[in-house]
């Protein structure tokens, strides 16, 4: 049987296949640390999940409009034009199962054949993988360990061509946990109004953010005429299972979205939008709980990479990650993480599974106790000891 050359262009993403793995060594009895799930470890907080279990008593499970329900939307356009400091109507949300569809949805709708997309590298894979999925052609921008893995204006401002239609922004960035400042905001949209560019900003980490304040380049006058705005309620509200996201965007564009919607999964689910309502209307405290103990881990986690010898790891700003220099252990970043993995049961991801860049670095998710994050750190401490005398 024959498969289309374009559905081969898609790439896998590291932290299935690393969990793949891992669950397949748990089932052989082996012990795993999971420092490689992208996916907050507590759960739902319980008024979010009594108002889909009443949506679905009231009967709200019938198909939806594919848009989302006007309700829902209304709320996520309150939610973003809140966060962001802009104006909005509802026409200008649209709601999907999850941050995913719509970043797919819209690169579908703005992205033609033979175009270059600027994405940033060490990136989230999926920006990659659809840009060529489409036929057009990532552009890395290289974010560096030495500018807290921000983008660098001139390197962006180099890589842009005739062709190129759309810059990906990611911030806070997985997997490094960099977050662009607001200078770098301005001057990012000031090329991007230059050049007349599509952006797509995924602010799925917006409330995972230590010590400073989120910031959007959306609030940016004027942005809203080229920026598609995701956010969404995997990590924020501990809520991966549901497939749940929602993004601003301009309304010729939200309508298109809806026609894809349509013909592609005609609605996100109906009662899930009601837990929706409740999530950005009701009580805050167990995010902002949820927050500190990330806090706390990513403390603890920087703390102990950076008492392994070879190793060295920023503190970042934003979301669960953290993205170690591994360079000095003398370990390629897949030798590292398979490794880990292998001989240690630490479970994390090499940092080439979000681009060549990623090379000699491993990305930690630190979605777990504390008390696992320090059996993880040990295990990794005996380990490169092991490799250590193995090499010598
Ligand atoms: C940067 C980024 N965008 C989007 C997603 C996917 O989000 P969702 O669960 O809402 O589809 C993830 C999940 O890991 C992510 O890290």
């Amino acid at each position: 049987m024959q498969y289309t050359e374009r559905v081969s262009r898609l790439e896998s993403e590291g932290a299935f296949v690393v969990l793949a793995k891992a669950k397949q060594m748990e089932a052989e009895g082996k012990s795993v640390i999971h420092l490689q799930i992208g996916e907050p470890d507590f759960d739902t907080p319980r008024n979010i999940s009594d108002a889909a279990v009443k949506a679905i008593y009231d009967g709200q499970t019938h198909y939806a409009p594919s848009g989302g329900i006007p309700a829902a939307r209304e709320v996520a356009a309150e939610y973003m034009a809140k966060t962001r400091n802009i104006k909005l109507d509802w026409e200008n949300v649209i709601i999907m199962p999850g941050c995913k569809p719509l970043i797919f949805c819209a690169m579908i709708a703005l992205i033609n054949d033979g175009d270059e997309i600027i994405v940033p590298n060490p990136g989230y894979p999926t920006y990659r993988s659809v840009t060529k999925f489409l036929g057009a052609k990532p552009v890395p921008i290289k974010l560096r360990e030495e500018n807290d893995f921000r983008f660098r204006l001139d390197e962006f401002e180099q890589l842009i061509t005739p062709k190129t239609r759309m810059v990906i922004l990611n911030s806070p960035e997985n997997p490094t946990g960099g977050i662009l400042t607001w200078e770098d905001l301005e001057g990012i949209y000031a090329l991007a109004k230059k050049h007349d560019l599509w952006i797509l900003s995924d602010e799925i980490y917006s409330r995972i953010i230590y010590d400073v304040d989120f910031k959007s380049i959306s609030s940016l006058p004027g942005a809203m005429e080229r920026t598609i705005a995701i956010d969404g309620l995997s990590k924020t509200f501990a809520m991966t299972g549901w497939r749940l996201g929602f993004a601003a965007m301009p309304k010729k564009l939200a309508e298109y979205m809806f026609t894809l919607a349509i013909n592609n999964f005609s609605s996100t689910a109906t009662f899930t939008q009601y837990a929706l309502i409740e999530a950005l209307t009701g009580p805050q405290d167990a995010i902002d709980d949820m927050v500190l103990q990330f806090r706390r881990r990513r403390d603890v986690i920087v703390e102990g990479l950076n008492s392994l010898e070879g190793v060295s790891c920023l503190k970042p700003e934003g979301a669960f990650y953290v993205f170690p220099n591994i360079t000095g252990t003398g370990l390629k970043s897949k030798e590292f993480a398979d490794v880990m993995l292998e001989k240690a049961g630490v479970a994390c991801l090499s940092g080439t599974a979000f681009g060549e860049y990623g090379e000699g670095y491993v990305r930690f998710s630190y979605a777990n106790s504390v008390e696992n994050i320090k059996e993880g750190i040990s295990r990794i401490k005996k380990a490169l000891a092991e490799v250590g005398k193995v090499k010598a």
